[in-house]
């Protein structure tokens, strides 16, 4: 079974940008395409980053928690909302933390706004970080602007065809290059 994890960032009360997780975690369960589960960074409440994680003496036990469910997952999903043409500092908090657990893993992005341009410019720096990182970011993207119109709060879309389409060829793709690793020597 394939194990998906979505990263939805967000810490900021009131945020939009978790309905978009919340509908990826419904649809891939809908379509019974693996396991799932959201990552969700206002939970995780992760401390201002002060050192990797693996050359921490005490790490926090959520530390310990957000590593093991990256390094187990097949692949993850990157809910991003733009803040001043950037991703959010919560996320690089997260993202720096971990290492290995990274290595070839198949990133594919989400980026979220209010506005008409649906984030698109949260993500070249995105990639460039999970490059660096030695990930493997997936060449797809999917915007969603208009975030609270796109969404309701239990991250039920306002169009599902249009949505669900678009999310399909999204995740199809994510899934490909799920399979390459899987099928790849060591
Ligand atoms: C600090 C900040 C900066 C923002 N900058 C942009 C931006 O550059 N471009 C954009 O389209 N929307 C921008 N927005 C609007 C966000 O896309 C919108 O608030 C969205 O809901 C953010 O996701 P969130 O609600 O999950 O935090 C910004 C919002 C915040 C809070």
């Amino acid at each position: 079974m394939i194990k998906i994890s979505i990263i939805s960032p967000s810490v900021r009360k009131g945020r939009l940008s978790h309905r978009a997780a919340l509908y990826f975690r419904n649809f891939i369960l809908e379509k019974n395409i693996g396991d799932v589960e959201i990552l969700d960074l206002a939970h995780y409440n992760f401390p201002l980053f002060d050192e990797r994680l693996r050359r921490q003496e005490n790490p926090t036990p959520a530390m310990i928690d957000f590593s093991d469910r990256i390094r187990k997952s097949d692949g993850v999903i990157i809910i991003t909302p733009e803040y001043n043409g950037g991703y959010p500092a919560s996320l690089k908090n997260a993202i720096d933390l971990l290492y290995s657990e990274w290595q070839k893993k198949p990133v594919a992005f989400v980026t979220v706004s209010d506005g008409n341009f649906g984030g698109t410019q949260s993500i070249t720096a995105l990639q460039f970080v999970f490059w660096k990182i030695g990930a493997t970011s997936v060449p797809v993207s999917f915007l969603v602007p208009y975030v609270d119109k796109s969404f309701d709060a239990d991250g039920v879309p306002a169009d599902k065809q249009t949505m669900d389409k678009r999310a399909e060829a999204f995740v199809n793709e994510l899934l490909w290059y799920i399979r390459a690793k899987k099928d790849a020597p060591e």
